[in-house]
């Protein structure tokens, strides 16, 4: 695996490729990365010749006070990762390069709608900084594909309504949530947790199971909403939120929605993890 950092390095890189006929994927990552990121760079090699997975901790898409100085930074340890999961070239790019004249004066990517309401509500600008620096990388290397996880479902309906609306060549290939054999999610901020937290946090998934089994079952949203967080609590998560949506835009649930997606957020300590669950609505 080549690791470049500069613009024009990759773009010359990548020009070759394209000569040859190569199909691109990107695999987008802030770093630090664990199974979830290595199962994206397998889904990108099955779909393409030449795989590029990018390490940027991006400021735009952290708000004040989050954790942007404490992000983990693993350069090395990632190097070999994507290596060993088949990826052909690594771009790591800088602040400087990417925002040349700074944070504020930079052009924005703001996509209405389904940015709005859930992480967009409790982290405002959160999904426009996301959106921003994907719509540069997809730029940059111009993939024919792109892989994203359904752990960050939200972000995955931004990236898919902003590649339809600005009608980039690019598909989009969602892979499914990877997880602790305990059902928790894999997240890089799973290494904030201390030993107890790390214990309790698997009930965001058992709960989210729960909740599925019984709105399969046709009980009552509301009813299923509110015990889940009653369950959240005692087991000692302070909730951001825990909403139904229809699965395909996240837009209000009806009494016609069928596929539909339970989302959560929920705060252990000071770490906010996310989590979400596919749930098929009985018809009337
Ligand atoms: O999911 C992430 O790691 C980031 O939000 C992304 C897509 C790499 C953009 O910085």
């Amino acid at each position: 695996m080549q690791t470049l950092n500069t613009i024009k390095a990759l773009r010359q890189t990548l020009a070759t490729h394209r000569r040859q006929g190569d199909k691109i994927a990107l695999v987008p990552t802030m770093g630090n990365l664990h199974a979830g990121h290595t199962a994206l760079v397998e889904m990108a090699q099955r779909h393409a010749d030449i795989v590029v997975a990018t390490i940027f901790v991006n400021p735009l898409q952290f708000g004040a006070g989050e954790d942007l100085d404490a992000y983990p930074r693993t350069l090395a340890e990632d190097q070999s990762k994507l290596e060993a999961a088949g990826c052909n070239l690594l771009f790591t790019p800088n602040n400087a390069m990417l925002y040349p004249n700074g944070l504020e004066a930079h052009t924005r990517v703001l996509v209405p709608e389904v940015s709005q309401g859930l992480c967009g509500a409790s982290r405002p600008g959160h999904f426009e900084g996301v959106a921003t620096v994907v719509t540069l990388l997809f730029n940059l290397v111009q993939p024919d594909i792109a892989c994203f996880g359904e752990k960050d479902y939200q972000q995955l309906a931004v990236i898919r309504k902003l590649t339809a609306d600005l009608h980039l060549p690019i598909d989009i290939i969602a892979t499914p949530t990877v997880r602790n054999d305990d059902g928790l999610a894999l997240s890089s901020r799973n290494g904030y947790l201390d030993d107890a937290q790390r214990a309790k946090a698997p009930a965001l998934y058992r709960t989210l199971c729960q909740a599925r089994d019984a709105l399969e079952k046709g009980m009552p949203s509301n009813d299923v909403l509110h015990e889940a967080l009653q369950n959240l609590i005692a087991a000692g998560f302070k909730p951001d939120y825990l909403e139904l949506r229809r699965a395909n835009d996240l837009g209000p649930v009806s009494d016609t929605t069928q596929d539909a997606i339970l989302l959560a957020a929920a705060h252990l300590g000071t770490t906010r993890l996310i989590d979400n669950m596919p749930i098929l609505l009985p018809k009337d």
